[in-house]
C-alpha cells in the first residue's frame, strides 16, 4: 500500500496562543467577544471540588512519590487570580510531617496542574516533555518533606493570552488513532502540566455521523465508501478521499465513540474547553440518490490514489440547501446527546487542501454563513474554529476578496482562527491580521513517526 496520501499537512502539532485583540480589531471585535466566550467556558466548568482531584489525580500519575506533598486550590471567586487566567504557588506553613509543602492556586484544573509543572521545572530542576523528547525526568525532584521553599508570599502567573491550543486535525490519523486510554491519559497529563486547554476532540466523530447519516436514511453500506480507514480518517473527514483504507468495523466505531467520552470527561474535568468537530458539507455519495434534488457537487481529485474515483473526488453538500444546516444541526445535536453540552467551541475546514468550485465570494460567503447557523441552530453560543492552513496551502486561490468572503461570512467574535505555520509563513501579517478575526498564533511542530 502506499504512504498516506502526503499532504503538505505537517503531523503533530502546537500551539498556542490566542493574540489578544489589537487595539484595530477590539474595535469591532470588542473584548466582549472574548469575555462572552470565557464565560460559556465557565458555566460548563468542572465543579472546584472535581477539578482540584483532577489536578491531585495529574500529580499521582506523574510523581506518587508526591502526592501528599502538594495541595491544590481552584479560585473560583478570583482572590487570586482576578479577571485573568492565573496560578500561585506559595508554601504551606506549619503543615505536619508527611503533608503537603506546596500550595498551588489557580482558576482551572489546568491552571493548578501547569502551576505543578512550573513548580517542578523552576525550583526542582525538572524536564517534562514528549517520551521521543526526553520524557518525564523526574530523579531531581527531592523528597517528600525538603521540597524548597517558593520565596516570599510566593509566585503569580498570570496566562498573558486566553486560550493556548494545541493538536493539528490530521494528529488524529498520524497518532492517536492508535492510542489507547492509558496513551491517551498521559499525553491529557502532559497538555495540562503545559498549560494546554483548548484541545481538539475528535475521537469518535465516525460513529455519531453513522447515527446522523442513519438518520437521513444512508446505510452502513453507503458509509464503507464514504468514511476512511484509520490512517486516513483526517482526510476522510476534510473530504480530501473517500472509503480508502476503510471500512470500518461496528467494534471499531463503538470502542472508539467510548474513548472519546473519557478522554472528553478528563479533559472536562481538568478545566479545559474541548474542541469538537462539525459539518463541512461533506456527505456520502448516497446522498445524491437519496436526495435528488439537493444541490450536490463532486469536488477535484487531491492527491488520492492514481486518481482513481474508488476513493478520489467526495461530495460536497451546497450551502444555499437547506438539508445542509439540517445536517449540520443534526450532527451539534448528536454530539451533545453523546456527550453532554459540554463546549461552544467547533472546527471546521471546508476546502482545505481542496479547490473550492467557483472564487465567487458571494458562494465562498454563503458556505461559511452556512455552516455557522448550522453550529449554532445546534448550539446558541457555538464559535467557529478554523483552520488557516488553506491561505498558506492554496494562496492562489484564497486572494483577499475570497478570505474576507470566508472570514466575515459569521458575526465577528463567533470565528477564531488558527494561524497554523505563524512561526514560519505567518498569514496574519499578510492579511491584516485575518482581516479583524481573531485568530490564535501556532507552531506547527513536526514529528514524524519513524
Ligand atoms: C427516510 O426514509 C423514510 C421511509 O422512506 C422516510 O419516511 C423519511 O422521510 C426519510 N428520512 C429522510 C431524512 O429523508
Amino acid at each position: 500500500m502506499r504512504p498516506p496520501p502526503s499532504p503538505p499537512l505537517l503531523p503533530l502539532l502546537l500551539l498556542l496562543v490566542l493574540l489578544p485583540s489589537p487595539p484595530a480589531v477590539a474595535a469591532a471585535a470588542g473584548p466582549t467577544s472574548l469575555e462572552a466566550l470565557r464565560a460559556a467556558a465557565g458555566r460548563r466548568a468542572a465543579s472546584p471540588a472535581t477539578q482540584e482531584r483532577a489536578a491531585a489525580g495529574v500529580l499521582r500519575r506523574l510523581l506518587p512519590s508526591h502526592a501528599l506533598s502538594f495541595r491544590f486550590q481552584i479560585d473560583p471567586k478570583g482572590g487570586v487570580c482576578g479577571d485573568s487566567s492565573c496560578f500561585r504557588i506559595s508554601n504551606v506553613d506549619g503543615s505536619s510531617k508527611g503533608g503537603a509543602e506546596i500550595l498551588i492556586q489557580g482558576n482551572t484544573a489546568v491552571e493548578l496542574a501547569s502551576g505543578l509543572h512550573w513548580y517542578l521545572k523552576y525550583w526542582c530542576g525538572v524536564h517534562i516533555s514528549w517520551d521521543k523528547t526526553g520524557g518525564a525526568q523526574l530523579a531531581s525532584v527531592p523528597s517528600p518533606g525538603s521540597l524548597p521553599r517558593v520565596k516570599g508570599t510566593g509566585v503569580k502567573v498570570e496566562r498573558p493570552v486566553p486560550w493556548n491550543y494545541y493538536q493539528n486535525v490530521v494528529t488524529s490519523s498520524y497518532s492517536f488513532v492508535w492510542w489507547d486510554w492509558r496513551r491517551w491519559e498521559k499525553e491529557i497529563d502532559w497538555m495540562a502540566l503545559q498549560g494546554i486547554n483548548l484541545p481538539l476532540a475528535f475521537t469518535g466523530q465516525e460513529a455519531v455521523w453513522q447515527k446522523v447519516f442513519k438518520s437521513f436514511n444512508v446505510t452502513d453500506r453507503d458509509l464503507d465508501d464514504f468514511f476512511g480507514g484509520p490512517a486516513f480518517l483526517a482526510w476522510a473527514r476534510m473530504g480530501n478521499l473517500h472509503a480508502w483504507g476503510g471500512p470500518l468495523s461496528q467494534n471499531w466505531l463503538d470502542q472508539q465513540l467510548a474513548l472519546q467520552k473519557k478522554i472528553l470527561s478528563r479533559m472536562i474535568e481538568l478545566g479545559m474547553v474541548p474542541v469538537l468537530p462539525s459539518f463541512s458539507g461533506n456527505v456520502p455519495v448516497a446522498f445524491k440518490k437519496l436526495f435528488p434534488s439537493a444541490s450536490i457537487t463532486r469536488l477535484g481529485e487531491w492527491n488520492t490514489v492514481d486518481g482513481n474515483p474508488r476513493w478520489c473526488c467526495t461530495y460536497i453538500l451546497d450551502p444555499s440547501d437547506a438539508l445542509f444546516i439540517d445536517v449540520g444541526q443534526a450532527f451539534i445535536k448528536q454530539q451533545m446527546k453523546e456527550y453532554g453540552d459540554i463546549t461552544s467551541i467547533y472546527n471546521c475546514d471546508t476546502f482545505n487542501e481542496n479547490t473550492p468550485p467557483t472564487n465567487e465570494p458571494a458562494y465562498i460567503s454563503s458556505l461559511g454563513s452556512a455552516i455557522y447557523q448550522a453550529m449554532s441552530r445546534g448550539n446558541k453560543d457555538a464559535v467557529w474554529l478554523m483552520q488557516g492552513w488553506l491561505f498558506y496551502s492554496d494562496a492562489a486561490f484564497w486572494k483577499e476578496s475570497q478570505m474576507k468572503a470566508l472570514l466575515h461570512s459569521v458575526p465577528i467574535g463567533k470565528m477564531m482562527v488558527l494561524d497554523l505555520f505563524a512561526d514560519v509563513k505567518p498569514i496574519w501579517q499578510t492579511s491584516s491580521q485575518f482581516y479583524g478575526v481573531p485568530y490564535i498564533w501556532l507552531v506547527l511542530a513536526c514529528a514524524w513517526r519513524e
